[in-house]
């Protein structure tokens, strides 16, 4: 009896009874998710019309929302700063009339802001079936079904002709990571850009500039590099942790202080995107004396003139923060300037740390690094970390990142 109730939710609540519930717990359990977890989803609510405190269908859908759809949609859809600036960047850069392609649906948030902007149609993509299908109900609770067609495949399936009559005037997303390019923004916006849009057409965002800035906390290196543990030595261990990938609360828990500016790594022209990998060599300069115990990235990204969002040190909002942490503190001052090779191939960012200037044998700099060691506790082993360090000859062991 069961096999045939899948798709007719609604005529089960009356007719089934608690084994009933246990038989389709069984089968979205011998479900196949290559659905992305859709025919799972429908029998676990079935199961649960049936019996809504039945204890595996409540631990099983909640375990296929915790794998079908990532945590950070709800802290970001509650970003207000965020859902701001997208708001007016967009209906600054949304025009009446408008075919407007929106990549990565989730919630359906910046597609309905492209309808209310005026946009003669909108189609807006997700991969993730199950979020997609969300999505449809989201947009049909806010009346606009009609102007807002939710593609259920990745952009790079979308064939014009048949998913979408003609290509987008505008291409908004939202599909950045804490370092801009982790979730393959660059290769979905040069296909798109190429094959969905129409020449000219405008991008929202529009630009994006990864930069990076010297930073001191003690708290991000005990969290991240703990050196012993009930009188055990692990620093072997610290070996690999060489990356912190923060949330918002390891974030605000780390205290991350600026010991100098931000200097911009690369920038993105997301109208014109290509997937050219980057090498660039920086000098993040120090305006601050302190011991620096990491290199944080951080993102700007304009989606309109004058509209832009950003994780840096001073963002409040959802996106986490990466920061690439030093082997050992070194201690800086104003005027010091440390040297890194950063490297992107479209998709990640990698970041070594190669030389601090000025050297030491620099008898008032060593002067002002010493008495910041001494004003801040440190025992001696941070001045072995003055030694300047060139990328050659094996002393780039100490610099790892
Ligand atoms: C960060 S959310 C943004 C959702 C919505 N645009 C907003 O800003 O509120 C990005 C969504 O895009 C989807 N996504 C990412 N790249 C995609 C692609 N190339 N094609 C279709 N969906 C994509 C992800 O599954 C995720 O649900």
């Amino acid at each position: 009896m069961l096999q045939n109730q899948v798709t007719t939710p609604s005529v089960l609540a009356g007719d089934l009874t608690a084994q009933d519930a246990d038989r389709l717990v069984q089968r979205a359990t011998e479900t196949s998710l290559n659905d992305g977890g859709l025919q799972t989803s429908e029998l676990l609510k079935q199961a649960l019309d049936c019996d809504p405190t039945h204890h595996d269908a409540q631990v099983l859908q909640e375990r296929l929302h915790q794998m079908c759809v990532p945590r950070w949609h709800f802290p970001m859809l509650a970003d207000q700063a965020r859902n701001r600036a997208y708001a007016r960047a967009i209906a600054a850069k949304v025009r009446p009339g408008d075919v407007v392609l929106d990549i990565g649906c989730g919630a359906g948030l910046t597609a309905m802001l492209a309808a209310r902007a005026g946009a003669k149609h909108v189609y807006t993509c997700e991969q993730q079936p199950l979020i997609a299908d969300v999505a449809r109900r989201v947009i049909a609770d806010n009346g606009l079904s009609e102007k807002i067609t939710v593609l259920s495949k990745w952009s790079h399936d979308i064939v014009i002709g048949t998913d979408m009559p003609e290509p987008a005037d505008v291409v908004i997303s939202e599909i950045v990571d804490t370092v801009l390019l982790g979730e393959g923004a660059l290769a979905t916006l040069t296909h798109a850009m190429a094959a969905l849009a129409k020449p000219g057409a405008r991008a929202l965002p529009e630009r994006g500039v990864l930069q990076a800035q010297v930073v001191h906390s003690d708290a991000l290196v005990q969290q991240w590099r703990p050196a012993a543990a009930e009188g055990f030595d692990l620093r072997a261990f610290q070996a690999l942790s060489q990356m912190a990938q923060l949330t918002p609360n390891d974030f605000a828990a780390s205290d991350l202080r600026a010991l100098g500016p931000v200097t911009d790594l690369f920038s993105f022209d997301f109208t014109q995107p290509s997937l050219k990998p980057g090498r660039v060599t920086a000098d993040l300069a120090c305006h601050h004396t302190g011991q620096a115990h990491a290199v944080m990235v951080s993102f700007q990204m304009v989606l309109a003139p004058g509209i832009s969002v950003s994780n840096d040190l001073e963002a409040t909002g959802h996106w986490g923060r990466t920061a690439f942490l030093l082997d050992q503190p070194l201690c800086v001052a104003p005027g010091a300037r440390l040297r890194l090779t950063a490297q992107h191939d479209a998709a990640h960012l990698s970041l070594r740390v190669n030389d601090l200037y000025p050297a030491m044998q620099d008898a008032q700099t060593a002067k002002i690094w010493q008495s910041a060691i001494w004003s801040e506790g440190a025992a001696a082993p941070p001045l072995a970390a003055l030694a300047p360090v060139s990328a050659g000859a094996g002393q780039g062991a100490a610099y790892p990142h």
